[in-house]
């Protein structure tokens, strides 16, 4: 192919990418939603499967973006259109792309919400009014902040705008500064947490709790939700990674990466699962609270013990950081197609965008408000954006990306980027054609025809 870097630019060296893509997939995902939909599942037999989609299916499924993003440098329509049309195959694969944006535009109105009741959380560490606070307390100090649309207002307004300014600047100077230096700091933080929720006394509890695999548990709409969450927490299905992908260096290897971007993607959910059962267990909250979780439990945990207040501050800019880093992401895709299908400025592609993202994110905070009877399948607006999004839009775009890599691409295309010994090569063509696209297709047979 002709291209030799995106128009939009490209990373500095292959560390830059992992750092990005990093950047992108640790988020709210690993530190806010594993941990309750983990609660809210069971617990372990959830946890195993999760894994597994992770390792079958989310990393192959990341390499294949990676490839096509990077061999067209372009973005996802484009990308998948070019690729397709290399291979002689149908112009239309690029609808996957297309699908892929609405995905990010209705995934960023609900994750911008989370990320405004994290930058309150910072807000209220800082003022200390939560120290020493009961679990009883903490609770309700979240209940009071949903109830109250204006503050809700004000702090996804402000994270909406944080995104946009870091999107409009470019993939170069936003993206990599905050990831270099904020993610491992976050990750050093959740190891302190860590430590201390082992003094709890309810560490053993929390480890069982994740690790004995209970599978009378499971049921089909849990595994549904651990293979949807295997999607969201990595960023795929919805053309992030083919994006972060086009801006990549031709040197670097693909599967490498990936590796290292899946394992630590892995590594900061399940630590910060174990960081937060513990302290659930030892202060006899419930596990199942729901996206409560960590706003609850944290809070009650930093009351506890010793600076609790500076480690409380801290953490919630770490975690605000990373998903900020995971916003900027949500958006990269469908800025990079604005500005280079219809000549836009990055800069009114960035704004324009953030108007429509930020007007959705109002009907989502109203869920828990002035918004509360609407619901749509039972569900109310946040809810169901994030039920659709995770469970069902991300798992069919990757059902799409994988049938397309694998049976549309030719091979020695995938392999001129892939660049895979031959028999790992096999395997991953394998899981290509056929084991995600099953797995995927299985999980929502069962969910919408549920075995008697
Ligand atoms: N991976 C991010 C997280 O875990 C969320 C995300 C999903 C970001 C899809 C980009 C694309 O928080
Ligand atoms: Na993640």
């Amino acid at each position: 192919m002709k291209n030799k870097t995106s128009i939009q630019g490209s990373w500095a060296s292959r560390w830059i990418f992992i750092l990005a893509a990093t950047g992108s997939a640790v988020g709210l995902g690993n530190i806010w939603k594993f941990p309750y939909i983990t609660g809210e599942n069971g617990g372990g037999a959830f946890v195993l499967v999760y894994l597994v989609c992770i390792l079958l299916v989310g990393i192959p499924i990341m390499m294949a973006e990676v490839f096509i993003g990077r061999r067209a440098r372009k973005n996802p329509i484009n990308a998948l259109t070019d690729v397709a049309e290399e291979s002689g195959s149908a112009k239309s694969w690029g609808l996957i792309g297309l699908m892929g944006m609405l995905s990010g535009v209705l995934i960023f109105s609900f994750y911008s919400v989370v990320g405004g009741w994290v930058l309150h959380y910072i807000k209220v560490m800082l003022t200390g009014e939560m120290n020493g606070i009961s679990s009883d307390d903490a609770g309700a100090a979240f209940g009071a902040l949903l109830a109250d649309p204006a503050t809700l207002l004000g702090w996804h307004t402000l994270f909406s705008i944080m995104t946009v300014v870091v999107v409009a600047a470019g993939i170069n100077k936003g993206i990599e500064t905050a990831t270099r230096i904020m993610m491992p700091a976050l990750f050093v933080l959740l190891i302190l947490l860590l430590g201390y929720a082992m003094t709890t006394g309810g560490f053993a509890q929390g480890w069982n709790f994740m690790f004995e695999f209970d599978f009378s548990k499971l049921t089909w709409n849990a595994a549904l939700i651990a293979l949807g969450h295997s999607f969201f927490t990595l960023s795929l299905g919805m053309g992030t990674i083919m994006a972060y992908g086009s801006y990549m260096t031709k040197e670097a290897s693909i599967g490498k990466t990936v590796l290292a971007i899946g394992a630590l993607d892995t590594l900061v959910a399940l630590v910060a699962g174990l960081a937060i059962f513990p302290i659930i267990f030892s202060n006899g909250m419930d596990p199942a609270a729901g996206p409560g979780l960590m706003f609850i439990s944290l809070p009650v945990a930093f009351g506890q013990m010793p600076f609790g207040q500076l480690f409380g501050v801290l953490f919630f800019v770490l975690v605000g950081v990373a998903a900020w880093t995971s916003a900027i992401s949500l958006l990269e895709p469908t800025v990079a197609f604005l500005v280079e299908r219809f000549k836009m400025k990055r800069i009114t592609a960035s704004i324009s965008l953030g108007i429509v993202v930020w007007g959705l994110g109002i009907a989502c905070l109203g869920s828990f408000n002035f918004m509360s009877d609407v619901t749509l399948f039972g569900k109310n607006t946040f809810d169901f954006l994030d039920y659709i999004t995770a469970n069902i839009m991300l798992p069919l775009g990757g059902i799409m990306i994988a049938l397309f890599a694998g049976w549309k691409v030719k091979d020695k295309f995938a392999q001129d980027e892939l660049n895979l010994p031959s028999a790992v090569f096999k395997l991953w063509n394998f899981s290509m054609k056929f084991t995600a696209p099953i797995a995927v297709a299985l999980v929502l047979y069962f969910l919408i025809n549920p075995m008697k």
